[in-house]
């Protein structure tokens, strides 16, 4: 008998994520506080997961068009109009989807050949570079840093341009710095873009989830409509991570071709989330402000306290990420999240997950509730004070 045949090299060379590694360690310990999640910690709003019953009740298992549900599309449509001046077509131009993440996906098969280049910028969501891989495209990490805030500088995007460079990928308000874009960088951003004739991939899952100043549609620039492609979504803002609903906009040629993969790959998304979405958009704002405001208490608790700690720790403006630095422990970000979670019991992940510039940084999740955030904080405080003093 033969042997059998390797697996894909671009997918057996996929990196494992760094997330992973901590959450299965913590899942195997007892009475572990866990700041390591990307989710809020609310439960859909009642009337969501009511209007779901009683789709289901009433029979509506179906397939649903391609595209989507007509209705949630238009709802869609008249949502980003109203908030961000944005004009989307519902019918060729906005396309319902299993999550960003699959949006994501085809939207970087769409625009990607063998070997194109996306200009990434980093720290970020660990999904881009992976996705730009999996599209047969090369990711390029561009850093951003501490110092700036993290803002990207378009020179470092520029020194990192080549033939090949194909589009840039960005996401804010961003996971896992919290920090939001000025909306000059952006506007510098979509120039550069213009420039070069760059897409713009523009991953605004965290747009509600902001506590001060106002969310930047980045459809909505100067000179960005023509080039870019939108992605939200319902898991965030609306608590509804597992109903797997997201959605794509963009100019209509790109997507007709998005949505031919996504009819070939995916057919549509579940019936059931689109129902239970549309009674979100429909309805829930309410509960969007309620958890908003939630999480902007916890949002003051968690970045105090790592501050009286003496882990310095800027003010995220949005998402539910506070991003401390650990540089003063003298730790690495790794051996500091990994001491952390056996010798303390919290789980929290460490910047190098996110790539360049996360280096002595972690990650920390304030979608939980107040209590754990201060007891959290209590033992975390306990591990930075028995550590020996790092010698300057
Ligand atoms: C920046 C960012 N984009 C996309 C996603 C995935 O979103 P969805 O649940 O819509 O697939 C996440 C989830 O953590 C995220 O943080």
């Amino acid at each position: 008998m033969a042997a059998l045949k390797p697996i894909a090299k671009i997918a057996g060379q996929l990196p494992v994520s760094g997330i992973r590694r901590f959450f299965d360690i913590a899942a195997s310990m007892q009475d572990v506080i866990s700041l390591g999640v990307g989710e809020p910690d609310f439960v859909t709003p009642w009337q969501i997961r009511e209007a779901a019953i009683y789709s289901l009740e009433r029979g509506q298992t179906s397939y649903t068009s391609n595209w989507g549900l007509i209705e949630l599309r238009r709802e869609i449509g008249a949502y980003l109009q109203k908030r961000y001046k944005v004009a989307y077509r519902p019918e060729d131009q906005i396309l319902i989807t299993v999550g960003v993440s699959e949006g994501l996906d085809i939207a970087l098969r769409t625009i990607l050949d063998p070997g194109d280049e996306v200009l990434v910028p980093e720290p970020c969501y660990v999904s881009y570079k992976p996705c730009v891989s999996l599209a047969g495209g090369v990711p390029v990490a561009v850093e951003t840093n501490a110092v700036d805030n993290f803002a990207i500088d378009v020179d470092r995007l520029r020194a990192q341009l080549t033939s090949r460079t194909k589009a840039i990928l960005i996401g804010y308000p961003s996971n896992p710095t919290g920090v939001t874009m000025p909306r000059s960088v952006l506007q510098d951003v979509v120039r550069f873009a213009e420039e070069n004739g760059l897409y713009i991939l523009s991953d605004e899952i965290y747009d509600r989830l902001i506590y001060d100043g106002e969310h930047t549609c980045v459809p909505s620039l100067a000179g960005a409509y023509e080039r870019t492609i939108l992605f939200n979504g319902f898991s965030k803002a609306y608590a509804m991570t597992g109903w797997r609903i997201g959605y794509v906009c963009g100019p209509a040629e790109i997507m007709a071709t998005m949505m031919k993969i996504h009819s070939y790959t995916m057919l549509c998304a579940p019936i059931t989330g689109q129902k239970a979405a549309l009674e979100a958009i429909k309805s829930a704002e309410p509960h969007v402000l309620d958890m908003v405001s939630q999480y902007g208490q916890r949002r003051k608790v968690m970045v105090d306290g790592f501050n009286s700690i003496g882990l310095h720790c800027h003010m995220p403006q949005g998402a539910f990420y506070a991003f401390p630095s650990v540089a003063a422990t003298g730790l690495s970000a790794e051996d500091f999240a990994e001491r952390l979670l056996f010798e303390q019991h919290v789980a929290v992940v460490p910047g190098t997950a996110f790539g360049a510039g996360g280096a002595g940084h972690i990650r920390c999740s304030y979608a939980t509730s107040v209590e754990k955030i201060e007891l959290a904080l209590t033992r975390i405080k306990s591990f930075v004070e028995q550590l020996p003093k790092p010698t300057t």
